[in-house]
């Protein structure tokens, strides 16, 4: 049984405005918002808040992300809403006494989160690019929060298998049921969570690190071992970046620079795969397969060393983007031979755990586009409540490089550049994306799933440019992945024939079948101007618009 629908299909057209997010009340509260009048903008700080209230397993005010801006007129702007570590984090914070790194202290403690960036990140977004008042696009959320809403049948489950982590992690929340599980229809209301948001609609960012919030903030963090301080939050600052924007063929890609290494890693793929004829070696062929493996394994090694936050550490993101660089790096290609990641560089393998951030796109009836992606880091982050606020906390501490070569959830490792100190953003994989083609807009993409952002974003524009696919094609057709280390190609179960495995392997490449992975929510324009919604199948996400 093929798990992802087969192709030849075509997602929702719009003529005028989309939204595609992880769940159907965000996506029409982002197209609400537009058919008010709002911008994109405006839709997406609406759309960011109504997630963390129907997609709290991802959606969030607890944690952090990117945005992606591209206007009408040209204008770009990335914002970095990243979380921090707390000015009390030191390097060897999550090492024990025999110098392990404490995996529960950082995924699963009030230790394990960074300073949350979500609300001053859409406060700062709403500052520069708002055009309907704040109150307006808080107030779906706290309608959603207070008057709850039905859950889908993936979140029921999802909120079932987390329940024994809630209940041992927290004196009191909303997501347990006193009498039996969540089934689909059931009715999610979440009070605290409502005057939460209330007090954010009406004080604006000082609503979240000042005041009641703050003060329920740092208790939560007293009542265990968390490190999170009033003057942690108070000082807490979104920052607007300088977009990283590089050309592909007849595209130019805007997307994000570090502290995420999605737009360094991004650019560098595709800067690698430019030379060679994709169109020719069709789309999941070994060959195709075997080069865009390849040129994975030469990146994300480079990750490992040099990606960073560049606050703290000087990321050579010049250097690594650079066309002769990226040419030379590929030069070991072998045709007939995979390389073994311990050729590249040595490392350690590593594990895995579940998958959850979230991404969604938006274009306006004007033409202008956001592209954000969101996390708590883990599904549900911490799973620590601020208790009697109403909202989960992330666990990005993660991110970090808790110890040089030690695999994080994703099995990503790291060193120097991405050590922990107070103050410092973890390095992201998260990759919100927009795509022009000339001056004009293309694609807005981008993907949850970890170090698999990096690739599966490639692969939704690669889909689109090298193999003609419809946007939603190319967000239903089947992924792979390789990161270096571990050195496999992980690709989705169902996903590839057994010749073509059989192919791989001959290559000299060891498989790894996964679980269906990422949720990729793009827009294509289509020649005729109109929009066509990419929403991803492997869950609840909706295209809406008109
Ligand atoms: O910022 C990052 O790269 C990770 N914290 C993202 C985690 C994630 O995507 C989980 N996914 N599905």
């Amino acid at each position: 049984m093929l798990l992802i629908p087969a192709y030849s299909q075509q997602g929702l057209v719009t003529d005028h405005a989309m939204v595609v997010s992880a769940h159907p009340e965000a996506s029409a509260v982002g197209r609400q918002i537009l058919e008010q009048g709002g911008n994109a903008v405006d839709a997406a700080i609406a759309t960011q808040f109504a997630l963390a209230v129907v997609f709290p397993v991802a959606g969030n005010i607890g944690g952090g992300g990117f945005m992606v801006v591209r206007l009408q007129n040209g204008e770009t702007a990335t914002l970095d809403f990243r979380e921090k570590a707390p000015s009390a984090a030191t390097r060897n914070m999550y090492l024990d006494s025999t110098g392990q790194v404490d995996r529960n202290a950082i995924t699963a403690t009030q230790l394990a989160s960074g300073v949350p960036g979500s609300v001053a990140g859409m406060w700062e977004a709403h500052q520069r690019y708002g055009s309907l008042p704040w109150a307006m696009l808080l107030q779906p959320a706290v309608d959603l929060a207070a008057k709850g809403f039905p859950v889908t049948e993936a979140q029921a489950g999802m909120l079932n298998r987390a329940g024994e982590d809630f209940r041992e992690r927290n004196t009191r929340n909303t997501y347990l049921r006193r009498y039996g599980d969540w089934h689909a229809g059931d009715t999610l209301k979440q009070t605290d969570l409502a005057a939460t948001l209330k007090r954010i609609q009406l004080e604006g960012r000082d609503g979240f690190y000042k005041g009641e919030t703050a003060r329920l903030i740092v208790e939560e963090m007293q009542a265990g071992n968390g490190i999170i301080s009033y003057d942690d939050l108070a000082n807490y600052d979104a920052v607007w970046r300088h977009p990283l924007q590089f050309r592909y063929h007849e595209y130019t890609i805007i997307s994000m620079p570090p502290p995420s290494s999605g737009g360094v890693a991004l650019a560098q793929l595709l800067g690698m795969l430019e030379p060679f004829d994709l169109t020719a070696l069709g789309h999941n062929t070994p060959d195709y397969i075997h080069l865009v493996a390849h040129a994975e394994q030469l990146v994300y090694a480079d990750r490992a060393k040099w990606l960073g936050d560049p606050d703290f550490y000087p990321v050579p993101q010049n250097r690594l983007t650079d066309t002769a660089y990226l040419h030379a790096r590929m030069e070991g290609f072998d045709h007939t031979h995979a390389t073994p990641s311990s050729d590249i560089a040595a490392g350690v393998p590593a594990g895995y755990e579940s998958e959850q951030t979230t991404h969604f796109s938006i274009v306006d009836a004007q033409g202008n586009a956001v592209s954000l992606t969101t996390t708590l880091n883990d599904g549900y982050g911490s799973k620590v409540f601020v208790t009697g606020a109403g909202f989960l906390l992330n666990n990005e501490m993660d991110d970090f490089s808790a110890k040089p070569g030690e695999p994080n959830l994703y099995g990503l490792i790291g060193g120097e550049a991405n050590a922990i100190e107070g103050n410092k953003r973890m390095l992201s994989s998260m990759t919100p994306s927009i795509v022009l083609q000339g001056d004009n807009l293309f694609m807005v993409t981008g993907t949850p799933g970890g170090s698999r952002i990096i690739t599966s974003t490639m692969q939704s524009i690669l889909n689109v440019t090298a193999f003609g696919m419809t946007m939603q094609e190319s967000v239903s057709a089947p992924r792979f992945h390789h990161q270096w280390l571990p050195d496999e190609i992980q690709y989705e179960r169902e996903g590839l024939s057994t010749a073509i495995q059989a192919s791989l392997r001959r290559l000299g490449y060891t498989l790894a079948p996964k679980a269906p992975f990422c949720r990729v929510d793009a827009i294509l324009v289509i020649p005729d101007g109109r929009l066509e919604g990419g929403a991803d199948p492997r869950g609840d996400d909706t295209a809406d618009g008109w």
